[in-house]
């Protein structure tokens, strides 16, 4: 099976199919990770750029060393040291990579639609590294990844998702690719940071964070951008982190062998409290060696086919 769009822009218009054969390809990505063979020259000859107009430290990393390891030439930009500080356009700067010989454009950008404008202007495949308040399908992937592999099966498992749903393309991206697979998502938080269309994404919107946490498999809290507290969509961090925050106490609801999950950079003490984060049913530090997997299976899939 190959992925029927040569991009991957996000996880709404793609298959449950593709998506199972992205998280296989990962899979094996993983265990050579894990077993100290991650270098081959499988993607010899490709040329991978990653092109980041916001900061980065997981994501960014993680797509340059899944190249790296495939054996492909990785060359990072971001746009304050490049000719974009001059006036040059997105569409310009992207047509001035594609033209230096580059297979794959990895892009972050604020603006919701950027990685898709560039894809229909250059001849790259171009991979979505989070676009605004529009998605971040490498992040859902690779959640997906860590799920299956501590829980078997999407299918019927029960997600909590906690925080800033209206600004999170974490989230977005999570509620697509989850329904998608079977899995039962409930979302809490400010009801200033959840949409009221919330529902349409096949989710539940639970009446309290407490409601949601109930009974759930996997917990996984959202970054409060901190920025949003000063727009008035909640009164203070300390109030945030007392309602909507997640803790040993309020994980008691859970299932037994819940599992919690954060996309990060994570505001300790604010979403979760640290005896949670660096508790023994954390799985952030497993995201990020997923994120690696997930990353290596993309380029090579959009490379080899
Ligand atoms: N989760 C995530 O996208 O982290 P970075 O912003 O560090 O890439």
């Amino acid at each position: 099976l190959k992925l029927k769009s040569k991009h991957l822009l996000g996880l709404k218009d793609i298959s449950p199919e593709e998506i199972t054969y992205i998280l296989d390809t990962a899979k094996n990505m993983k265990a050579r990770i894990l077993k100290c063979d991650k270098k081959s020259a499988d993607l010899k000859g490709q040329t991978v750029i990653t092109l980041f107009y916001e900061n980065s430290t997981r994501t960014r990393l993680s797509f340059e060393l899944a190249g790296k390891y495939l054996g492909a030439d990785v060359a990072n930009i971001s746009a304050s040291s490049s000719s974009v500080t001059k006036g040059e356009t997105l569409i310009d700067t992207a047509r001035t990579i594609d033209r230096m010989a580059t297979n794959v454009v990895v892009i972050r950008h604020n603006m919701s639609g950027a990685p898709h404008l560039i894809s229909r202007n250059i001849k790259s495949a171009v991979i979505n590294a989070g676009d605004g308040m529009n998605e971040h399908p490498t992040q859902a992937l690779l959640d997906m990844l860590t799920m299956i592999e501590k829980k078997g099966s999407l299918k019927g498992l029960r997600v909590a998702i906690i925080g800033d749903i209206c600004h999170s393309r974490v989230a977005r991206s999570n509620m697509w690719g989850l329904t998608k697979m079977g899995a039962l998502v409930s979302v809490a938080g400010p009801p200033t940071l959840i949409p009221p269309y919330v529902e349409s994404f096949g989710v539940k919107q639970a009446g309290s964070v407490k409601e949601a946490i109930t009974g759930a498999d996997v917990v996984m809290g959202l970054r409060i951008q901190l920025e949003r507290q000063k727009s008035g969509m909640f009164p203070s961090l300390r109030e945030y982190s007392s309602v909507f925050g997640i803790n040993q106490e309020n994980l008691k609801l859970a299932d037994k062998d819940v599992f919690v999950m954060h996309p990060g950079p994570v505001n300790r003490g604010v979403e979760m409290t640290s005896d949670v984060i660096d508790g023994e049913n954390s799985l952030i530090d497993e995201q990020v060696t997923s994120g690696v997997a997930v990353r290596m299976a993309l380029l090579h899939i959009m490379t080899k086919g």
